[in-house]
């Protein structure tokens, strides 16, 4: 596999939505996994999700036998640290989970959990790590969500890049990007590996792609939408040439 200077994580999450609401086997998502690869993907991302509305236990199963890399999305719970010790994907990135919401909407808050749940973080990290698995903590793009990833042991951080795509005009969308830049190099300075993700397109990739601590992009619905026009493997070499243009 080519080693790219930026990763692009393909999130497949929503061709098992597809799949699991018509309860078809179709379109299948080990086809898909092979596609992305072979067409630029540098891994594989996928959340199960508590409720199973889209990714399946048996999906994580399947995929992890056919993805080079894996990175599993997943909420802090005994049951999904318990799967992903033994699935043992090569990134598990934790993310805040609500059973209502349509997506992600916003990274984990470490500076409000309470002694407990910041207590149980880092000993499921500690537990994750012990299986070679390198966590990564989806956060806001705050400084001191940073420090506080760093006081939970993580390595990697993912920045939640929800609110630059979702910016209502450039003014807030520079605010966006300024916020994503420095909390990319204040990471990269404390020697966390960077990542970042959510609502990322064609359109407003280029920006994100200059920042050089980034070394990685999640990214699924723009992948899936953008394929029902253009085909899903000619969408993952656009993705790819996007990314290693800038
Ligand atoms: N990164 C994380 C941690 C996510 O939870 C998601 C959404 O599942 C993404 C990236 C991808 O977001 P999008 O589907 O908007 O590209």
């Amino acid at each position: 596999m080519i080693k790219h200077n930026k990763r692009l994580g393909v999130n497949i999450d929503h061709i098992a939505t597809l799949r699991t609401n018509r309860k078809t086997d179709y379109p299948s998502l080990v086809q898909a996994v092979h596609i992305a690869e072979e067409n630029g993907a540098d891994l594989i991302t996928i959340h199960l999700r508590e409720d199973r509305r889209h990714i399946q236990d048996q999906d994580v199963i399947d995929i992890r036998a056919h993805a080079s890399v894996l990175n599993l999305e997943m909420a802090l719970t005994d049951e999904m640290i318990n799967i992903c010790n033994n699935i043992k994907p090569d990134y598990c990135c934790i993310v805040p989970e609500k059973r209502k919401e349509l997506t992600t909407e916003g990274g984990l808050d470490l500076l409000n959990m309470s002694n407990n749940q910041f207590n149980f973080l880092v000993d499921s990290i500690d537990r994750i790590h012990q299986n070679g698995i390198i966590v990564s903590l989806f956060i806001d793009p705050e400084i001191n969500q940073i420090k506080k990833c760093i006081e939970s042991g993580a390595k990697c951080i993912e920045l939640h890049t929800g609110s630059y795509a979702n910016a209502k005009n450039s003014i807030e969308k520079n605010v966006e990007l300024q916020r994503i830049k420095d909390a990319a190099n204040f990471a990269a300075s404390c020697n966390l590996q960077v990542h970042a993700g959510h609502g990322l397109n064609l359109s407003n990739l280029a920006d994100i792609c200059k920042i050089s601590p980034i070394e990685e992009l999640n990214i699924g619905h723009a992948i899936i939408a953008d394929s029902i026009f253009k085909g899903f493997e000619k969408t993952i070499k656009d993705y790819r040439s996007a990314i290693n243009n800038d």
